[in-house]
């Protein structure tokens, strides 16, 4: 049995007072992590402040970080500091990233074998364009990214981490993967991951969909197979919504 992850990506939104009324809004009410593992993900200059303030149940996790331990990189966090403060998750690979800060299969794979140097889980983003989609290239793309991600690692890494599919025209757009397209993309993920790694780890390894999850939506996409979990950037931001989906959850 997989136990779920519901994580949140604040992305660039929240300030430390915002982020910290979030907290206490929620630290009672987070359920017990025996049954999911609820995770906040937020803008770096405020993770320590939550993780002081963490209760039992919820856990904090960084949004990008860089691949090397120290060096002359204006503006980046690197690994040893997110330890060092105490973050548990990292998020690598988001589509933003890739999109943005031009981020490529390579530094992915750099930066997944920096968090285990580190100790930090790491939320390994894939996902597709609508274009790509269209035109029925979704498993072939998605597979490259899986396989260059995960390039290099161990059994034991593999089945300790958490891939998250989000294709990239559901985020932020309010269109969602219909529950079975996006079950049916992970499904493959994980044949990807059975085909390098083998049957166990396939088993093990967690992954998430993320793209326009809400609690309106939680409960079907948690109904399927091979969905573990969310990835949620809007509707992880209000405190009831957050706790909305961590508690369908539990029910997974
Ligand atoms: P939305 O939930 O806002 O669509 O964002 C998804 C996402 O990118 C999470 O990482």
């Amino acid at each position: 049995m997989r136990k779920p992850i519901i994580a949140g990506n604040w992305k660039m939104h929240k300030t430390r007072d915002e982020a910290l009324q979030f907290i206490y809004n929620i630290n009672q009410n987070v359920p017990s992590s025996e049954f999911v593992e609820s995770v906040v993900c937020a803008p770096a200059p405020i993770l320590r402040d939550l993780v002081k303030r963490q209760g039992d149940s919820l856990r904090i996790g960084a949004q990008n970080m860089h691949y090397l331990d120290t060096g002359a990189y204006t503006g980046e966090v690197s690994a040893p500091l997110l330890e060092n403060i105490g973050v548990e998750y990292v998020v690598i690979g988001h589509s933003e990233r890739r999109a943005y800060y031009n981020e490529t299969d390579t530094d992915v794979n750099k930066k997944v074998h920096q968090a285990f140097n580190y100790n930090l889980v790491p939320i390994v983003c894939c996902g597709e364009s609508l274009e790509l989609r269209e035109s029925g290239q979704t498993d072939q793309f998605v597979k490259g990214q899986v396989e260059a991600a995960l390039k290099g690692l161990s059994k034991e890494q593999v089945s300790s981490l958490v891939l998250a599919y989000e294709p990239i025209w559901a985020i932020g757009t309010g269109r969602t993967a219909t529950s079975e397209m996006a079950n049916d993309t992970i499904k493959g993920i994980r044949s990807v991951v059975k085909g390098l790694f083998g049957e166990v780890v396939s088993e093990a390894v967690r992954i998430q969909y993320g793209g326009s999850v809400k609690p309106a939506n939680i409960d079907e996409l948690l109904s399927m197979s091979d969905i573990d979990g969310a990835l949620v950037g809007g509707a992880s931001l209000d405190s009831e919504s957050f706790l909305a989906l961590v508690n369908a959850a539990v029910k997974k």
